[in-house]
């Protein structure tokens, strides 16, 4: 695996679906983020027990600004509330905890939440779980081309973009149906197995993380290069 902060592979779940889930209910869309919020915890834990190293959950893009104000707003209120309230629970199962993204657009008091969340698990070692909110990919890769220099190498880059050395995603997971990256860990994914889920993000748990796990480890990942085979013959 190529992340070269955790031991375990890098995970990448875009969370999808949670309005639909709520409309298939007849229920406002955000029952669907609360249910998704619920959703997460599970997953977590699955991951830990699995040996994955790291999980990259897709919590809100920055295109996420576009959605309607009280959407927005609930969502914040969401981000709030996890991290006032999970904080504790994942110190103690050995989770630490970080933000990717930026933090000077987010509500008055969230940065101040963020910076004791990671302190609190900054020495946890069993999963490193990164919630990228208010986050992009293009945007990343741009603030590491400013803050490089010509001479940078890939890795060096890779360590800029990512902000912490997590590497490069071994499985991308995306639930709801749809088939698209978007903007999420694009230098990250260069070469990551992808796994496209119908569910709905609120039902997605611990056995279809299980699911995806097995699936990766059938994957034949090559890197640009030839099957073992293929190089003897
Ligand atoms: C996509 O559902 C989901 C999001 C906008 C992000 C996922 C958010 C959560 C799981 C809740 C917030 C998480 C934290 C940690 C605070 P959608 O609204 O695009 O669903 P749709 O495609 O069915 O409309």
């Amino acid at each position: 695996m190529q992340s070269n902060h955790s031991p375990g592979p890098h995970l990448g779940i875009i969370m999808d679906g949670n309005g639909r889930w709520a409309t298939a209910r007849g229920l406002p869309r955000g029952r669907g983020h609360e249910a998704g919020v619920r959703a997460i915890r599970p997953v977590v834990e699955a991951a830990a027990d699995a040996g994955v190293g790291t999980l990259t959950l897709y919590a809100f893009s920055s295109d996420n600004w576009k959605r309607p104000r009280a959407e927005v707003a609930l969502l914040m209120g969401l981000l709030r509330r996890y991290l006032d309230e999970e904080i504790e629970a994942l110190r103690r199962s050995g989770i630490r905890v970080t933000l990717v993204g930026r933090r000077d657009r987010l509500p008055r008091g969230m940065a101040a939440r963020i910076a004791r969340a990671e302190a609190e698990t900054a020495s946890a070692t069993r999963l490193h779980l990164r919630i990228a909110f208010d986050y992009s990919g293009r945007d990343a890769i741009l603030d590491a081309a400013r803050r490089s220099d010509p001479a940078v190498d890939r890795q060096a880059f890779g360590r800029l973009v990512s902000g912490d050395g997590s590497g490069d995603v071994d499985l991308l997971i995306r639930t709801g149906g749809e088939k698209r990256l978007s903007d999420f860990l694009l230098w990250e994914c260069a070469y990551a197995e992808l796994r496209f889920v119908d569910r709905m993000w609120p039902d997605f748990g611990a056995g279809d993380l299980m699911a995806a796990l097995a699936d990766l480890a059938t994957r034949h990942r090559r890197f640009g290069g030839l099957p073992a085979a293929s190089v003897a013959a």
